[in-house]
């Protein structure tokens, strides 16, 4: 199948690793040019790198920190100055672990803005391109939390109901101007947020690392975390002419975990 992303430019948010750069990997290879955002641009320069120079002029580390305005709106700034992008990725780190009745009001401020209200922000500074163009792609990475929440992550389950919301609401008003906006939920893909996530649950429960991750293993059908590529898989296709007719949509990769239809 003709991706037809040859050209395209894209925008990933989280792209230093896990799934953010797996996302913008694959773009890459399809022929998209990707400015790939991260606190740091360390990772992206190393995963660049080994892809080795055939690709150096397809990708452009930028360093944008989503905890703070001022780094989003200049990020924003600098992206319509080079000329826009016609696929926004939004994807950011995952917020601590902990029940919700430990969360302080400011907490859930300072991940809400991080995880929702400066990634709402930049979808409105840059979707204007995609508008005028009567092209483009929003994908937001949410979480299997928001359809089966999930023990211990009350500040995860909680935000990303918002992003969800947000993204149904917008996928109609730009629907008819070509854009798209989606949300993909990951299940459990094996990036170092989950190995994290195993490691605290592991201390929690006096259990070992390898006994969490078997049992987390034993609640998903296909009997195995996924892998960041599976998952881009999925975002490339959505970033694709081929997705045309998807929007509004909120789409699962979580090898069967979540139980409900
Ligand atoms: N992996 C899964 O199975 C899974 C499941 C459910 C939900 N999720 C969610 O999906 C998202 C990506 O997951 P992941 O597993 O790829 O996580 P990850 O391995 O922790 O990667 C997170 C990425 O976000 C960047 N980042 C973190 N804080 C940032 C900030 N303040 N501003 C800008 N960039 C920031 C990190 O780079 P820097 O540190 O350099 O900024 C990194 O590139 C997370 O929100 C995670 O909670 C993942």
């Amino acid at each position: 199948m003709e991706l037809g992303l040859k050209g395209r430019r894209a925008l990933v948010l989280g792209a230093s690793r896990g799934l953010g750069a797996a996302i913008a990997k694959s773009l890459v290879a399809e022929g998209a040019t990707v400015i790939a955002a991260a606190r740091s641009t360390d990772l992206i320069k190393a995963w660049a790198a080994e892809l080795g120079p055939e690709y150096a002029a397809q990708i452009i580390p930028l360093a944008l920190d989503l905890n703070d305005f001022t780094s989003v709106d200049s990020a924003a700034d600098w992206v319509i100055a080079q000329g826009g992008v016609d696929i926004l990725v939004n994807n950011s780190g995952g917020p601590p672990a902990g029940s919700v009745l430990q969360q302080t009001a400011t907490l859930w401020q300072t991940h809400f803005q991080a995880m929702a209200g400066h990634v709402f922000h930049l979808t409105n500074r840059l979707i204007d391109g995609m508008l005028g163009q009567r092209w483009g792609r929003i994908i937001s990475i949410a979480s299997s939390g928001v359809e089966q929440p999930i023990p211990n992550l009350g500040l995860s389950n909680g935000i990303r109901m918002a992003v969800l919301g947000w993204s149904k609401t917008l996928a109609s008003e730009v629907a008819a101007q070509g854009v798209t906006v989606n949300v993909v939920l990951p299940g459990r893909i094996h990036t170092d947020r989950v190995d994290q996530l195993d490691q605290g649950a592991a201390t929690r429960q006096h259990k070992s690392v390898e006994d969490i991750a078997a049992a987390s293993r034993a609640t998903i059908p296909v009997g195995r975390y996924g892998t960041p590529q599976e998952f881009a898989n999925v975002v490339t296709f959505l970033a694709s002419d081929a997705a045309s007719y998807v929007t509004g949509s909120t789409i699962r990769v979580d090898g069967g975990m979540i139980r409900s239809v």
